[in-house]
Formats: structure tokens, sequence, C-alpha cells
């Protein structure tokens, strides 16, 4: 089937680009200490996560419980959740599935830990963690050494539970568009990074896992080399948020939509906030320009396009943000020379808890 034929609004994916994006993130690791373990967030299909690890990558990323089970579920067997997870009947599942499969969590709280180390012992179970360590995105973490050190101690007197290392997450400096900005940054948390591990060190804490990095961060964090574990998910869609920064990847996911109204000044289309993530902002067109756009639930107004449309033509916009556009729609067709080759199933598609 061609592109022109899908029933719209449809999420749509070029192939061929996003094959180059995956070698291409192989080769800025190739020869590096840092590994792949890409966020599953950004694709949320299984298919492509099990491609990523048929790729060389050493595990998935996960944001939520929902998505480490559909992961696992899928035969995904090392996967990290970046995040905490406190409610006590998550516990419990979690508990379950490190008896399935390879599993990493963060922590940031010496309860949260008790209650893993409890639920683990009555599953008997074994579930490796992270200390989540602040580093400037004030979302989660603990942000003194002292208080690394401490949980750290915890959690390698508990029995369930296996210290792996710290988890550190700059998402602020992902999307900083100055390259120069980003590495000065990025180079200033490496540095608190390094003063961090040195006193583990000295303290007798071994830090064998880093984890964190993103995309726009992929390229300084495999030169820098203390990471051991990237969590790049953009990375093989890419969006219009990342578009300016000039990253070895290129966009190969778009919303195809249809033209279903014109008058003199505005053109509209049957995808709006429904099937679009604007939580970063609006779509850029394909094409074509536009001076100002509206969005409502259906229904993007474009107003004063560059280009004269019909009604019945077909658009393709760029989402600004491709995670939480993914997470709109059930299936994503990729698409070779105009032509549908396969549709891949949105698996954790809502899997937000
Ligand atoms: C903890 C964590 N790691 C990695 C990423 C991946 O970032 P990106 O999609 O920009 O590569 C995210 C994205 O929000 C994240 O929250």
């Amino acid at each position: 089937m061609e592109i022109k034929n899908i029933q719209t609004p449809a999420l749509i994916v070029d192939e061929n680009v996003f094959l180059q994006n995956s070698i291409n993130m192989s080769k800025i690791l190739s020869g590096k200490t840092l590994k792949l373990r890409p966020h599953f967030k950004s694709h949320k299909c299984a298919e492509i996560a099990r491609f990523q690890v048929e790729n060389g990558a050493i595990g998935l990323t996960c944001a939520k419980l929902s998505e480490a089970i559909d992961l696992v579920d899928s035969g995904v067997e090392n996967v990290l959740v970046a995040n905490q997870i406190v409610e006590k009947s998550k516990i419990a599942t979690l508990a379950h599935l490190a008896n399935c499969a390879n599993l990493t969590v963060c922590v940031d709280d010496i309860q949260n830990v008790k209650d893993l180390e409890n639920a683990c012992g009555l599953m008997s179970s074994t579930l490796n963690v992270l200390i989540e360590y602040e580093i400037g995105m004030e979302r989660c973490g603990v942000s003194s050494k002292e208080e690394v050190l401490n949980l750290a101690r915890f959690i390698s007197s508990c029995k369930h539970l296996k210290f792996k290392g710290v988890q550190a997450y700059a998402g602020h400096l992902s999307h900083e568009i100055s390259g120069e900005d980003r590495l000065l940054e990025t180079s200033k948390n490496t540095e608190k990074l390094k003063e961090l591990i040195a006193y583990l060190n000295e303290n007798g804490i071994e830090v064998e896992t880093l984890s964190g990095g993103s995309t726009g961060t992929s390229i300084i964090k495999a030169e820098q080399g203390l990471y051991t574990e990237l969590q790049a998910g953009s990375y093989l869609f890419m969006d219009a948020t990342y578009k300016d920064l000039n990253l070895p990847f290129k966009n190969s996911l778009y919303i195809v939509a249809t033209v279903v109204s014109v008058t003199s000044n505005i053109t509209v289309v049957d995808a709006g906030v429904k099937s679009c993530g604007i939580d970063q902002g609006m779509p850029l067109g394909v094409g074509f320009t536009y001076e100002k756009i509206v969005a409502s639930e259906e229904h993007f107004q474009l107003h004063n396009p560059s280009k004269k449309f019909n009604v019945g033509d077909k658009v393709l916009l760029i989402p600004a943000h491709c995670c939480s556009t993914v997470n709109l729609y059930d299936k994503i067709y990729f698409v070779k020379d105009g032509k549908i080759t396969r549709r891949v199933q949105v698996s954790a598609r809502g899997c937000s808890k």
C-alpha cells in the first residue's frame, strides 16, 4: 500500500532513515566503554526494543513498571526502570518481575529501599539498584554524596538487593541548542560525578554502573567515557525539538494527515492534540510553513500556509516530541520509497503506570 492510501491521522517511519540513525548511534559508540541502553519511552514498541538489542543494546531503559512488564513479556531480558517505584502493590510486581529478567530500579529514599528488600525477600528474587543522583534537572534523586554513600551502604547490606551504581540524568541539557553550552554544562556534571565516584570508592563502595544521557548528549558522553550506559531514546525517530542541534540523527517519524477544509487563509487538517504530542511545541510541516497554527483535539488549523492545499490532500507533519506522540497511536507504519513495508504495534501505548 502507498502512503496516500493510509487512513489518517497515521504515524509513519521512514525505514531507511530509521536504520541509518541506528547505524550512526553504533558508530558513535564503537570502541567506547559507553554501552547503549536505549529508552523505551521514545517508541514504546517491543518489536523495536528487540531490534535494538539485536543491534548491540545491552538492554532497555523504561520509565514505568507497566513498560517493564511489556518489555520482559516480549523477551527483553535486561531492563532498567529509570524511576522510583514506591507503591506497595507495584513493588510486589517489581519483585516478581525480578525473577523473570535481569531487572534494575532507581532509588533515592531509604524507606523505599527497605520496601524493595522486603518484597524481594517474599518473592525470593534479586533486584539490581541504582541510586539516582540529582545533577541539575530537579526531578528525583539525592543531591549530596554523603546521602549516596549512606544509601549505598544500606543497599549493600540487603540480602535481596544488589547495589550496582548510580543514575544521573541531566534532561535539562538534552535539547540545549548551543553545542558549546551543552558540552560545557555536561562537562561540569561529569566533574561532579567523578568526585562522587572517587568519594564512594574511597569509602569502599564500587560503582559498576553509571547510567544516563540522552540523544542530545550521546556524543559528549561517548567521548568523556565516564558513563557506562547511555539511555538515549529519541535517536531513532527524532523530532522537531531536536532538529536544530546538528546531531548525526535525522527525522524518521511523521504524522500523515488529510486536509479536510480550506478557506482563503486557513487550511484545516484532521490531526490535532489527540494525534500529535504538543507538550514541547507545535508540529512542523514538511514542504510548507505556516504563519500560525491553532490546535484543537481533532484538528490543526494552519493559518496562511506557504503552499496552496486542496481538500483531500495529504500532508506530512513532524511532531515536536516523538515520545508523547507515539503514545497516541496503536501502530506505526514503516515506509520505504513511499510504500508501506510493515506495521509495528505500539505495544506499550498507554503504559503509564
Ligand atoms: C531518564 C531518562 N533517560 C533518557 C531519556 C532519553 O532522552 P532522549 O529521548 O532525549 O534521548 C529520557 C527522556 O526523557 C529520560 O527521562
